[in-house]
Order: C-alpha cells, then structure tokens, then sequence
C-alpha cells in the first residue's frame, strides 16, 4: 500500500471516460448514451433522482453489470471492465451503500480481508495493525481503537473503516455510492473530510448523493443523470443548488432542456482535449444552455488520458 504521494506535483490526468454508455434491463432502458469522466484528485458527484441510472453506472465501472453500448477508457487505453475483479485490478474501487463491513471482526481485520500480510506461516498483525494507524492518520480518521469490533463503531466510523479499506491497493477511483445518507451532522462532516483527504491524496472520486449541501461542500464538478441520460454537467464553483434541482427534477423543461435530452447532457465534443472544466459551451456557436439560470454547462473532453510512453494497450497494467 502506498503510503505516499507519488502523483502529487504532477498535473492531473485523465483517469476515467466513458462515451455514450447504454444498458437495458429487459424492456427497462436504465442509461441512454451517457457520457461521463474523472480526473486524478477530482471530485465528481454524480446526482439524479431515485431511477435516473446512477448505481446503474457506478455498477458498469464496478463490474457488476457490463454496458450493451459505450466505451470505457482508463488511463488512456480502452478496457472492458467484465466482472469486480477486473475493476479491482484496474484501480477502482467501490464502496457500497451496505458498506459490507463484517460486524464481529475488528477494523484490523475488515481493512486487510483478503489481502492479509503474512509473515512466515502467519499473519503479521503487527505490521497489519501499524499500516492501519498510518492509514487512518493520513486520512485524519477518528477512530479509537482499532482492535474493537466494527459493529461496536457509529455510523461515520464505519464509512470511514469501509473508505479506508478500499484505499488498501492504492485504487486509482473511489466510487461512494450514498456516503452520508444514514449519518447525523457531526458524522457526516467527518465523512466529507475524509472526502477531502481521497482528493488530496489523488484518487478520482465518483460521489453519488441525494444531498446537495454535501454535493457543494466537497465536489468539484457535478454530473446530472436524469431518466437514464445526462442532463448536464457543472463546475461546483458556478452553480446553484437550485439549478442542480431543477436539473435533477426537470423543472426547467423549456426547449435547452428538451434538446438536452435528445443530444445528451448537453455534451458537446471540443477539438482540444485540455479544455479547463467550464469553459462557456458556445465556442462553438452551438448556444447550449443549461436547463435553467446559472451554472456553466460544461463539455466532454474528445480525448481521455494521455497516454505516457510505453503504456500497454491491452487494458491491463
Ligand atoms: N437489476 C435490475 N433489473 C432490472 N431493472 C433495474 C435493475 N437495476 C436497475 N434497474 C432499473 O434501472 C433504472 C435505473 O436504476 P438505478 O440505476 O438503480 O437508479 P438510481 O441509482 O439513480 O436510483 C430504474 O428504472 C431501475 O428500476
Ligand atoms: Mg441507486
């Protein structure tokens, strides 16, 4: 496990795009061409209301469901993420709303599961136990003992025992899927830190939530699915609240709206990879508007990662 920062410093790279994604269930068409992307130390927050496809995306990317249509680019290289192992080897990870935290085995022990470290014939709880605090430091974690069962720990400390033993493989994405939905102020605070600290430390992380006060607090950019497609893409920094709703609930139903859906998420495709997030839209005289006031529509970038020399092109690092 890493324990340091090696991609600080550098500028942040692509770590993640998908084009025009579709999956149906049966007559259901759950996604409708999406496009979706995240950068290195980036924040996205992946909004939309109850059946918009947002777990249905986050389980394209973790596994669990492969897409009928779209691409997935990671690092550059395009890949076929077939099962859990395969997100896994590749560097995401995804932390369920459920947590999947064994109750009676303590945070020692729900953190190296399957990954334990073995010294001779053994288990090296030492080592184990030491790597936790260190982790657990980095993350500014509150955790008091790390040797009591996880169901003795509140709500927060377990999401925080579940983000941290997702960071065991130094994963490149961490999906959050509803971090803070069962949790009261204090706890939840905590969990936006640690937010905070997956950012600093490089990670892309994915953040679906129904709550915008945290959506504002800790993402950077917002991704709107509505009805199975995207229906726009904002910087934190210049939207409201309430034009995320109404993005969310298709309040704004006027015609930037109506075109948004039958051209998806207002994405439009630059010439030039490196557009700043938030660039205005109509560069290219295609006067997109989001769906209501306020807010920069911001476009997909044509390209992914790029792609380092010597890279393989096979999908596997
Ligand atoms: N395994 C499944 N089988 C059939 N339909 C599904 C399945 N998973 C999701 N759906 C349907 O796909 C749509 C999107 O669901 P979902 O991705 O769970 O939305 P969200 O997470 O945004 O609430 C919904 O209409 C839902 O009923
Ligand atoms: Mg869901």
């Amino acid at each position: 496990m890493s324990m340091t920062h090696p991609r600080a410093g550098r500028p942040r790279e692509r770590v993640l795009t998908m084009r025009g994604i579709g999956k149906r269930f049966g007559a259901v068409r759950a996604l409708t061409d999406v496009d979706f992307w995240v950068d290195e130390g980036e924040v996205v927050a992946l909004v939309g209301d109850n059946g918009a496809g947002k777990s249905t995306l986050v389980k394209v990317l973790a596994g669990v469901h492969p897409p009928d249509a779209g691409t997935i680019e990671f690092d550059g290289d395009l890949v076929q993420i077939g099962s859990p192992a395969d997100a896994q080897e590749l560097g995401i990870e995804t932390i369920f709303q459920d947590l999947a935290l064994c109750d009676n085995l303590d945070v020692v022990a729900n953190l190296w599961l399957g990954r334990e470290l073995i010294d001779g014939a053994t288990l090296d709880e030492v080592d184990m136990e030491q790597r936790t605090w260190t982790l657990l430091r980095e993350l500014s974690a509150k955790i008091p003992s790390v040797r009591v069962p996880v169901a003795s720990l509140s709500g927060g400390q377990r999401q925080t025992v579940a983000i941290a033993r997702s960071l065991i493989g130094d994963p490149r994405v961490v999906i959050l899927d509803e971090p803070t939905a069962a949790l009261g102020v204090a706890q939840t605070a905590e969990v936006l830190n640690l937010i905070e600290r997956l950012r600093e430390r490089g990670h892309g992380v994915i953040l679906i939530s129904h709550n915008m006060a945290d959506v504002m607090a800790v993402a950077d950019r917002v991704v709107v699915l509505r009805l199975g497609r995207n229906n726009g893409v904002y910087n934190v920094a210049d939207v409201t609240s309430e034009t995320l709703i109404a993005a969310i609930t298709g309040a704004a139903d006027n015609a930037a709206s109506r075109r948004a859906a039958e051209r998806p998420g207002l994405v439009a495709t630059p010439s030039d990879a490196d557009v700043p997030a938030g660039v205005d839209d109509d560069a290219d005289g295609d006067h997109e508007a989001p769906p209501t006031g306020g807010g920069t529509v911001i476009r997909m970038p044509q390209t992914g990662a790029r792609r380092k020399p010597g890279d393989r092109t096979d999908g596997r690092r």
